[in-house]
This record gives structure tokens, sequence and C-alpha cells, in this order.
């Protein structure tokens, strides 16, 4: 049997780590989006040509310690991140490009630009952003309003196109506004060509549901 290289060990250490730590969550930040996440990210990355080991690392980490869930710190996931790369043996240089991913991956309001610049980590947002989208996206979209309690629709409550992170966060909408306040933008945000081509795919199977959604709350079958 040949032996596992130091980089297959650090793989195989931080998603077992990974796992263990989201096994359980019920917001749509659960272990199987970061496996989902992170699947789709090496597919990317292949097909675009990046650094696979960084793409794997940024993508299982993308979301440990987010700032949605630490009262707004945005480093608290790329310091979480650092610890555990670090204790599985990651040098300073690959904790480092990794870290500053984690810190850009988020999504943080339609008038927010991304900043995202290095191939691997567009290949880590355009992944995550695509498990928001398609039939998983729908599913997680009202998993997070029915954990926050918040109404499927309401006709008097108008989509607002948030142009901070503060607003975005603080905001107190219906879920299907969140289609039109984060979902529906996200296929025009994709960086890559090859997650261009699957949020197109996504975006045109979430745009149906919507339609047959207002259809179906205006009395037809
Ligand atoms: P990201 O991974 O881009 O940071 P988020 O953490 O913002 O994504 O969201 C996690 C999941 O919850 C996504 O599928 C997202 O679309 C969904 N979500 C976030 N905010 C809302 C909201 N206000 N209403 C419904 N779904 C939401
Ligand atoms: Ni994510």
């Amino acid at each position: 049997m040949p032996t596992k290289t130091s980089t297959e060990t650090l793989l195989a250490s931080i998603t077992e780590d990974v796992r263990k730590k989201f096994e359980g969550e019920g917001t749509g930040h659960d272990w199987w989006h970061i496996k989902r996440v992170t699947q789709l990210a090496v597919r990317i990355g292949t097909e675009e040509g990046a650094d696979a080991t960084v793409v794997e690392l940024a993508a299982l980490l993308h979301d440990i310690d987010d700032w949605k869930f630490n009262g707004g710190d945005d480093e608290a996931g790329s310091r979480a991140a650092a610890l555990l790369l670090k204790k599985h043996g990651a040098d300073d240089a690959l904790t480092e490009t990794v870290c500053d991913i984690i810190d850009r991956v988020s999504f943080k309001g339609a008038g927010v630009k991304d900043d995202m610049p290095s191939l691997e980590g567009r290949c880590v947002q355009d992944a995550d952003r695509l498990d928001a989208l398609g039939a998983i996206g729908i599913a997680r979209a009202f998993a997070y309003g029915g954990s926050k309690a918040r109404p499927l629709y309401d006709p008097n409550v108008k989509p607002v196109l948030h142009a901070t992170k503060k607003a975005y966060i603080s905001s107190e909408g219906t879920t299907l506004n969140h289609f039109d306040e984060k979902l529906f933008l996200l296929k025009d945000r994709m960086h890559t060509a090859t997650g261009k081509r699957f949020a197109e795919q996504r975006h045109a199977r979430m745009k149906e549901f919507y339609d047959q959604f207002l259809n179906e709350w205006n009395g037809e079958v």
C-alpha cells in the first residue's frame, strides 16, 4: 500500500474535524452543505485549472465560524480556520492563502461588490453560490426562513436590494423576497465560465418554482 502524502493527510484530517463540527447543524450550513460545496468547488477548480489543494481546503473551511453567527465579526472564520490548518501541519503560506479566501467568500448584500482576487477563491465562491440555487437552494431558503419564523410570502412586503452588509443582515423580509434580494442576482455574479454555466441551469429551475408559487398564491391550479 502506498503511504498517504502529507497533503492527503491534511485534507483527511480537516475533513474529519469539519464534519464533526457541522454534523447536526440545522440552519442550511450543515455538513452536507460543506460537502456539496466542496464537491462542486473541486469540479469547477478542475475545469478552471485551479490549485486543487487550496480549493478543497478553502471549500471545507469556508463557513467555519461564519460572521453571520458571530455578531458580524468578519474575521472569526479565518481565525478558526488558521487554528485548524496549523493544528494539522499546514505551512504559513498555505494557511494565509486559504484564510484570505474564507474572509472574502460570503454574500453581504445586493449592493456590496464581491472582492475575490484568486482563481481558487472564485471557484469556491461560485460553488457556495451554486448551493444557494436550484432545487437545493429553494429547500435551503425555506429551511432558513423557517428557522427564523419568517412568513413564506407576504404580498404587502416588497423586496429590498440592500446597499450595505449591515442593512442586509438586519433585514426581516419574507422567504420569497430572498429570491429577489439574493438568489436571482447570483447568476450574474458568478466568476468562472464553468460556474456561470451551472448557475444558468439552476437559476432557470428556481425561477420556474418562483413563478409557479405566485400563480398558486393567486388561486391558479
Ligand atoms: P453564504 O453561504 O453565501 O454565506 P448564507 O449563509 O447567507 O450563504 O445563507 C445560507 C443559506 O440560507 C443559503 O441557501 C441562503 O440563500 C439562505 N438564506 C440566507 N438568508 C436568507 C433569508 N433571509 N431568507 C431565506 N434564506 C436565506
Ligand atoms: Ni456556504
